[in-house]
């Protein structure tokens, strides 16, 4: 990386999964890291995988405006500017629910995580990029190969990942005044907590229980390092990473 180039990063859900791998990739590569999520000793347990690495753990529901309010402050305290967001936190939400059956609550989490919880963070980090100097920063959208095709009964989980796309092009365009480059990963099938189930079955459209080959979450931590790290004039606007043979590619 370019030695030059400001490298303070808030990361969301960095306690497990594509966050904690993220938040470590981008630690050892020498960025200030913010690490947020709702269990305090997840993140200190990805602060303490890089000891030497310069991070802060700030218990953070992306859901709750005034939480998001305190992320940022506690970023911008600490490090002094914000210069990449990845708005990486997300769930599932209730699983193989026919769409009958989800009850409004269970809805309403997920959108309340997945949509209103990007947004609010993407608004906290736009304000921040806004107003700095030098203006400007990056934002990383995490979709899902759900942002493109469902899986069954995925019916909140998917709606967001299709608004999250929406919510990438709008932010791309209203940030290029001010430098705010805005893109978004869309990933299938990295090994993580949320997917520990595709190793032993997963429902399919034709109804089947069938086992789906995983991905490393490294691999994928690469991919969003890179995107993070492109000078400001170039922006990865969409990318999508999976393991190579998943069901997701030729119709099953
Ligand atoms: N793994 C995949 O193959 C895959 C594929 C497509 C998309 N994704 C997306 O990748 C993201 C991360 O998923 P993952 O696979 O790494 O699963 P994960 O290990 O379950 O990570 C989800 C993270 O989000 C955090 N989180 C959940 N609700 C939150 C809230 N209200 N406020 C703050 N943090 C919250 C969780 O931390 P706390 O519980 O401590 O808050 C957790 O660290 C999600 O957006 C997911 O949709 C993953």
């Amino acid at each position: 990386m370019n030695t030059k180039q400001p490298k303070i990063a808030v990361v969301t859900g960095a306690g497990s999964g594509i966050g904690r791998a993220v938040a470590t990739e981008l630690l050892r590569a020498g960025w200030s890291v913010a690490l947020a999520g709702r269990r305090p000793a997840t993140l200190e347990e990805t602060a303490a995988l890089v000891p030497e690495g310069a991070s802060l753990a700030v218990r953070t529901d992306v859901a709750q405006p005034g939480d998001v309010t305190g992320l940022f402050a506690a970023a911008v305290d600490r490090f002094g500017r914000v210069d990449l967001l990845f708005n990486n936190a997300g769930i599932n939400g209730p699983r193989d629910v026919p769409v009958e059956d989800l009850p409004y609550d269970a809805w309403r989490h997920v959108v309340d995580t997945n949509l209103n919880g990007a947004f609010l963070c993407a608004q906290a980090a736009f304000r921040q990029m806004k107003e700095q100097e030098p203006q400007g920063g990056r934002i990383i959208n995490n979709g899902s190969v759900s942002a493109h095709t469902p899986r069954p009964r995925s019916v909140a989980y998917t709606a967001t990942k299709h608004a999250l796309t929406g919510l990438t092009k709008s932010l791309s365009l209203d940030g290029r005044p001010y430098g705010i480059a805005v893109g978004q990963i869309d990933i299938g099938n990295a090994a993580t907590d949320m997917t520990a189930r595709m190793q032993t079955g997963a429902l399919q459209a034709n109804g089947e229980i069938a086992p789906e080959p995983v991905m490393d979450v490294a691999d994928v931590a690469r991919t969003v390092r890179h995107m993070a790290e492109l000078p400001s004039a170039a922006n990865v606007q969409f990318a999508t990473v999976l393991a190579t043979a998943m069901p997701y590619v030729g119709r099953g």
